[in-house]
This record gives C-alpha cells, sequence and structure tokens, in this order.
C-alpha cells in the first residue's frame, strides 16, 4: 500500500487501536496514529478529526476509527466532506463497504469486538477494491449530498 493508514481513537477504542497499529506494523503497512495515546477520556468527535482530514487531504489512503461503540466516532467521520465511514462488527459488511461504498474509513467498537475479529475487519476492508460501475453513481450521489449540504445549510 503506498500510502500510510491513518489510525483514531477515543478512550474506548485506544486498545482495540493499539492491537490493529501492532498488527499492521508487523505486516509492514506504514500506519500514522493521531491519538488518543492512552485511556485518559477525549471526546470521541475530536479524534475523528485528524485523521479523516489526512484522508481528504490524500495524506493516508484509509482511517482506521475506534472508540467504545465504533458509532460515535463513524458518525463524526462522515460529517466530514469526503469522508465515507462504515462502522462495522461483520466481515461481509467490512469488505462490501469497500466494494459497494468506496468506505474510505473503518470504524470497530473496543467494546463490542475483540482484537481478533478486528484484524479480520481490517484484512476485509484493506484487501477489497470498489467494484465501480453502478456504484460510482451512488458514491456521486453521496458527494452531490455534501454539495447541497454546503450550500443550502
Ligand atoms: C465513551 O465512553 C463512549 O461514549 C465512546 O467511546 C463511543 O462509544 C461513542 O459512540
Amino acid at each position: 500500500m503506498d500510502k500510510p493508514i491513518a489510525l483514531g481513537a477515543d478512550h474506548g477504542g485506544f486498545e482495540l487501536k493499539e492491537a490493529v497499529k501492532l498488527y499492521l506494523e508487523e505486516r509492514g503497512i506504514a500506519c500514522h496514529d493521531y491519538g488518543c495515546y492512552n485511556t485518559e477520556s477525549v471526546d470521541y468527535p475530536d479524534m475523528a478529526l485528524a485523521p479523516c482530514d489526512a484522508v481528504v487531504k490524500g495524506e493516508c489512503r484509509f482511517a482506521l476509527l475506534f472508540c467504545g461503540t465504533g458509532v460515535g466516532i463513524s458518525i463524526a467521520a462522515n460529517k466530514i466532506n469526503g469522508i465515507r465511514a462504515c462502522c462495522c462488527s461483520d466481515v461481509f459488511s467490512a469488505k462490501y463497504t469497500r466494494m459497494h461504498n468506496d468506505a474510505n474509513a473503518l470504524c470497530m467498537g473496543g467494546r463490542v469486538v475483540g482484537s481478533g475479529l478486528a484484524i479480520e475487519l481490517v484484512d476485509a476492508f484493506l484487501s477489497a477494491s470498489f467494484e465501480g460501475g453502478r456504484h460510482s453513481r451512488r458514491v456521486e450521489k453521496l458527494a452531490a449530498i455534501e454539495a447541497r449540504e454546503r450550500t443550502t445549510r
């Protein structure tokens, strides 16, 4: 993979982020860890910003995001223009959100999935490719919603 993977977590996702980071590093996949760096309480919307910005700017290929449920940080990520984040706890969804939604952020819950499953989710996400075709039109419509929000609110 050419560009690094951006990692971000709140305190609820910190330990799972560390486990996934170790796995990626062992496989020689470069990561940029945007925190948090310990289990002190932080707010998940804050923790989504830097890794998602890195993806939107093209500095990182994907973001892997973690909070207690994976849900809060996915909501935050999806508010950033250009981010298509999916909160997953099953391998099928992790694979198909790349293939059909061209997802660029995978979110997982540190209180939901164990490290073994998280690694399978990450593998499924990173090894799948966007299928294009009819799915391109739908992803373009997601961008059109973002443009509408920018201009009408
Ligand atoms: C933090 O306690 C928790 O609310 C957060 O990690 C996340 O689960 C929110 O969706």
